[in-house]
């Protein structure tokens, strides 16, 4: 078998699955490898064809996938086609400075006036881009026409600080309008922008503005979060104080809390609002920055991921058009994320407005004023498109159906995920509560640095299996390699990998071409390697295993903590599951299980050891975890990635590490306290 360590052995076993709620016994072969590759222990055979009315009006089609293959360069320019050019490029694709790519070179191209003043010049100035929804029940529906007089206003009032193409700009603003009219509004004078998340500190804030030298803050008084207004505009003041580049702090009112002023603070009602309604855009180079986002890297300074115009676009768009299906002035789209991330920068502004999407953007959280607040808002503005992530689902899943059943959520005609491997049971429960058991699943895997979606089904195309992102999407190249770099068969397990550049990748991170090359670059010669574990199943379709450093080794077998977590949630009396490798000094390392209760949840005291069987008879008895600890909470970052350094320093019964990226500083000792409830030493 190539790639296989030669002591390897095999052994074919069967397990328990669930079809429908019905026990069925699924053949499983399980590779038991002392290698470096990853165990591949979980099998899922569920398939989900598409309906063939779907299929029949879908974006994507299966052709797709030869025609990228067949010219890929070709493909790529059929995709930067959808968008508008002053001047169209020459080469596609200049890699001759590898990794430093350069797409759609010679292009000339403005990425606001694609995302806004086209639509109106179609004669779609009328149709909503934004139902804005506040946390306190305040509403306001933007056409493009009023988005294209507010980002004119923004950009008026940009050139009047002084601020021009090439300025770093930071913006630090809940998820109000005036986060996306900032982002247009910079690019529009092409002024990159560095989207701060309104949750982070004021050193965090300090260090992003100081990294990018930003002349320019944009914020507001403070905006509103579990029914209570919040302050902002503190930090900023705090931040800026130390960061000499700063020359102006542009001020959105959103609450009319009581702020202290400067003399750099401008309001931006009265700047803004007092600027003309038009504009005449200028075109930039294709490969002009676009934005800077900051995501956490090894070392304490942050890394600034930058991103590009003419190839960002192209991808943002042709992703959002195939991968969600996307029917302009049909489709009502809503995703759930924050502008401060990624996916708030590719799948709320960029994509869906280059596309001409009307969609939803709420201020808020899920449980304020009441738990059904996202199925109530779906009922409201008959969304038929929502992208969230697994962290969301699972948390609903534990709050019970009997929530969401009581809204109407039957114009929902796809949905989406993001940001972490979603398990079966979480994708499952997806489908058939918040889906109907009607509606495609679209798992995307992508990154801060991917820029846009890259490993995805496509909707009425693609036969969907639970728990898998599929395949790479039509014009990209994603690989599954071992430790050489070559790559393995099915049923293997490895380092997922890009091997061709692709339009919407990262061009370095800011200030620091070296750091990019070794930590992207340098792993493979001219692949780009990122961090994530990833199998292909026995049809080669790519299942996401975590980050590589999530990997456990037990007794020398590598176990990823996705697919133990994923086990520990097909129990019925799971909703959420982390897990760890501890040091032991039998085994090298022991699995450590955290485990959140499902409300209704019928817990005995045999529930620990039934949880630890039923793991066992999942995925075999290596992966049987030795500690279950039943908790009330899971530590997150702010994106909803779960902290798993810190489960460590519990189950090693260390003192915690670095808490400052916690999402809810309280949930460790909230951890503690679950700790007192059932847990299970060994057998
Ligand atoms: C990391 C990137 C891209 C938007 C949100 C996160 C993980 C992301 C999936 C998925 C399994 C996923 C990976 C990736 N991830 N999507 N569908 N299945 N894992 O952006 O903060 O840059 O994180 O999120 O580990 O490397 P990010």
């Amino acid at each position: 078998m190539p790639g296989y360590a030669p002591n390897a052995t095999f052994h074919c076993i069967a397990l328990f699955g669930r079809l429908r709620g019905r026990r069925v016994w699924i053949n499983a072969s399980v590779r038991l490898v002392t290698s470096d590759h990853l165990e591949n222990l979980l099998h899922e055979n569920r398939h989900f064809p598409p309906s063939p009315e779907f299929a029949e009006q879908a974006n994507a089609s299966v052709a797709m996938y030869a025609e990228a293959v067949g010219d890929r360069m070709a493909f790529w320019d059929e995709q930067a086609g959808r968008l508008s050019w002053e001047k169209r490029w020459g080469t596609t694709l200049d890699w001759s400075n590898a990794p430093f790519a350069k797409w759609f070179v010679g292009g000339r191209i403005n990425v606001a006036v694609n995302c806004v003043d086209r639509h109106v010049a179609d004669g779609f100035g009328d149709q909503v881009a934004i139902h804005f929804e506040g946390e306190p029940g305040d509403t306001r529906a933007i056409t493009y026409r009023e988005l294209q007089d507010e980002v004119s206003q923004a950009a008026n009032a940009l050139t009047a600080l002084g601020i021009e193409a090439g300025d770093r700009v930071a913006i630090y603003l809940p998820m109000i309008p005036e986060a996306v009219i900032s982002m247009l509004a910079c690019a529009r004078i092409g002024a990159p922008h560095s989207v701060v998340f309104g949750g982070f500190s004021a050193e965090a804030l300090r260090s992003r503005i100081d990294d990018a030298e930003a002349k320019l803050v944009i914020t507001s008084d403070g905006g509103y979060r579990r029914g209570a207004p919040f302050p902002l505009k503190p930090a900023v003041d705090e931040a800026v104080a130390d960061a000499p580049t700063v020359e102006n702090v542009l001020v959105v009112r959103r609450t009319g809390g009581e702020v202290v002023w400067t003399d750099k603070d401008v309001w931006w009602h009265e700047l803004v609002g007092s600027q003309s309604t038009t504009h005449d855009p200028e075109y930039f180079d294709s490969e002009h920055p676009l934005f800077i986002l900051y995501t956490s890297g090894t070392t304490g300074k942050p890394k600034g991921i930058l991103h590009t115009s003419g190839g960002y676009l192209t991808q943002t768009s042709y992703t959002h058009n195939v991968v969600f299906d996307h029917k302009p002035g049909k489709d009502v789209y809503w995703c759930t994320a924050d502008v401060g991330w990624i996916t708030g920068h590719s799948y709320i502004v960029y994509g869906p407005l280059a596309n001409r999407a009307t969609q939803v953007l709420y201020e808020g959280t899920p449980d304020t004023p009441h738990k059904g607040r996202w199925w109530e808002i779906i009922e409201k503005y008959r969304v038929s498109i929502l992208y969230t992530a697994p962290t969301a689902i699972r948390t609903f899943a534990k709050w019970g159906r009997e929530i969401p059943n009581e809204f109407d959520l039957t114009s929902l005609r796809l949905l989406g995920s993001v940001g972490e491997p979603i398990n079966p049971a979480a994708w499952i429960w997806y489908r058939n509560v918040i889906g109907g058991d009607r509606c495609p699943i679209v798992d995307t895997w992508w990154q801060t640095e991917t820029g846009a979606i890259m490993i995805s089904p496509l909707p009425g195309v693609t036969a969907t299996k639970p728990g898998s992102a599929m395949d790479p999407i039509p014009g990209i190249s994603a690989v599954v390699v071992d430790d050489e770099g070559k790559r393995v068969g099915r049923s293997e397990g490895g380092y997922l990998i890009l091997d061709e550049p692709w339009p919407a990748m990262l061009r370095g991170i800011w200030g620091d071409n070296e750091r990019y090359v070794e930590q992207y670059w340098s792993r493979w010669p001219d692949v780009y390697f990122a961090g994530d574990g990833a199998k292909y199943d026995r049809e080669g379709h790519i299942w996401l295993l975590g980050r590589v450093e999530d990997v456990m080794n037990v007794s020398g077998h590598r176990i990823s903590t996705a697919e133990v977590e994923s086990a520990l949630v097909s129990h019925d009396a799971i909703a959420e599951a982390a897990v760890v490798g501890a040091n032991d000094d039998t085994t090298g390392q022991a699995i450590v299980a955290f485990v959140i209760l499902r409300v209704h949840a019928d817990v005995s005291e045999g529930t620990v050891e039934d949880i630890r069987s039923h793991v066992a008879k999942e995925i075999g008895p290596i992966a049987k975890p030795k500690r279950v600890m039943v908790v009330n909470e899971l530590p997150k970052t702010r994106s909803g990635k779960i902290m798993r350094r810190l489960l460590r320093d519990v189950a090693e019964n260390r003192s915690l590490g670095d808490v400052s990226t916690l999402a809810d500083p309280n949930v460790m000792a909230l951890i503690s306290d679950g700790l007192n409830g059932p847990s299970a030493d060994d057998d």
